[in-house]
């Protein structure tokens, strides 16, 4: 397809050559999009630009190009404005006809995937006994919008929830949920999550109680069927709780595509020792580690993978390494994608290596990190709440919802009706998630929600507003 910008700029090269004569100095249109909605959406200030070598007035400069330029079935007709610019609006049939050209393949060259290829795509991930935080939101708004395009266009795509469920910190949890008489059925994500931090708080304040969490690692990762039970418990419970969240924002993603890092426990002393096998683990202060060629500190430090951590029990990036294995070998993808955020970009360089070296991720498997950037609030500074905590995204999105309710008020809409609240909801909700993916994706995103959930502007509820009148009779 070739794009309004470019096509444009064909038609206005071709006006200049013929008002101004072809050897003329050539004129670039440097057409860009326009400021305001209501100059259109491009301009050129080419008529300010040619009226000095053609010894004219800007405003007949501008005259004797638009005489030439020929963009009937593209634009509306072109208006001059200010002192010699030329701003164009693109005709609706036009824009329907290049979205039409996104979704059918046969116009105007764009290709649906061919071949199509097989995609895992890797996204939300939260962690088990947390709650969701806003730093989660972009990675599920994000990884749910990818996951959706790549299979509009042909591909056929696995998505993989790879939730933290597993890890020492359990050990820990849970001991000091037994030990405060709680089996774990008894508390919801909230609940947990408190616990989580005392427990965490504990843990450093406490030798003994440290000590008892450690037992209590050993017992999970061997088994024990009591701490096996408060364990699944805990998944449950937060399973449970992501998935109203993702029902709430209309993500696709169930219990079908959920593999979390405890699906692999199994998996990890096979891939030290094949790692082991090949001659790339070497032994460093009592942990096994990959030292990868090119992988160093600014001061010219060996930067290591740690796969098995000195205590024995496996890192990060032992996980990802047997989900990297699982999804080409067992997955067969033929591309992998992270929708992970920004700082873990060295994590996955040095994993995809890692995985290239050991064999697992042969060259034809694409892997990708999609790195985004962090979550601001309106202060520049990362989401927290008055307290410091991180704001949990259940609570962004009733601010949200609320907002685009008062906004409903405001144009007269009735307190309490079904339409109002279902539709403030789906305001709501789509201004979050439209701010999210509007905004570029390496950025940090300041999050302002007076401006996300506002009628006018790039937002979503302008977004939903046009669509709703498109869909109105008459
Ligand atoms: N649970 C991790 C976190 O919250 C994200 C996991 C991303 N995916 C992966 N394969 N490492 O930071």
């Amino acid at each position: 397809m070739r794009d309004a910008e470019e096509l444009l700029t064909l038609r206005l090269r071709a006006a200049v050559s013929a008002a101004f004569g072809a050897d003329g100095p050539v004129q670039d249109p440097q057409l860009r999009r326009a400021t305001r909605p209501e100059f259109g959406h491009f301009q050129t200030n080419l008529p300010l630009r040619l009226a000095g070598p053609a010894g004219v007035p800007a405003a007949r400069a501008a005259e004797r190009l638009l005489t030439a330029l020929h963009v009937e079935d593209v634009c509306l007709p072109p208006r001059v404005a200010g002192a010699g610019f030329v701003n164009l609006t693109l005709r609706p049939r036009f824009l329907a006809e290049q979205v039409d050209a996104v979704l059918h393949d046969e116009h105007l060259g764009v290709r649906r995937a061919d071949p199509p290829r097989r995609v895992v795509v890797d996204f939300s991930s939260p962690n088990v006994a947390k709650q969701m935080h806003v730093g989660h939101l972009r990675s599920t708004v994000i990884g749910d919008c990818l996951a959706r395009v790549l299979t509009s266009v042909g591909h056929d795509v696995v998505r993989q929830n790879h939730l933290g469920d597993w890890g020492t910190q359990f050990g820990m949890l849970i001991e000091h949920l037994l030990e405060e008489g709680h089996d774990g059925a008894d508390l919801d994500l909230t609940a947990l999550d408190a616990l989580y931090r005392a427990a965490r708080a504990r843990f450093e304040a406490d030798a003994a109680f440290a000590e008892r969490a450690r037992a209590r690692v050993v017992a999970l990762q061997g088994g024990d069927a009591g701490t096996t039970a408060v364990w699944r418990r805990l998944v449950g419970t937060s399973l449970a709780a992501f998935d109203e969240v993702y029902a709430r924002l209309g993500v696709h993603l169930g219990a079908e595509d959920a593999a979390g890092e405890s699906t692999y426990g199994p998996d990890l002393p096979g891939i030290v020792a094949e790692l082991t096998g090949r001659g790339l683990l070497t032994e460093s202060g009592g942990a096994l580690c990959a030292f990868l060629p090119g992988f160093t500190t600014r001061d010219g430090a060996a930067l290591p993978v740690i796969v098995r951590k000195a205590d024995g029990g496996f890192g990060y990036a032992a996980t990802d390494l047997a989900a990297i294995r699982h999804r080409v070998g067992r997955l067969r993808a033929d591309v992998l994608v992270y929708v992970v955020d920004a700082r873990q970009a060295l994590h996955f360089q040095q994993v995809f290596a890692l995985a290239r070296a050991a064999g697992w991720l042969p060259e034809r498997v694409q892997a990708r990190h999609v790195a985004f950037g962090a979550l601001l609030g309106e202060d520049g500074r990362p989401f927290r709440t008055r307290s410091g905590g991180t704001v949990p995204l259940a609570s962004l999105l009733d601010a949200a919802e609320e907002r685009a309710g008062a906004l409903m008020a405001a144009r007269g809409s009735r307190a309490g009706s079904p339409a109002r609240s279902g539709t403030a909801r789906a305001v709501g909700v789509g201004a979050v998630k439209y701010a999210d993916l509007a905004d570029g994706l390496g950025k940090d995103h300041v999050f302002a929600l007076d401006r996300a959930v506002a009628m006018d502007g790039d937002t979503g509820p302008y977004l939903q507003y046009a669509h709703a009148r498109l869909h109105r009779p008459g």
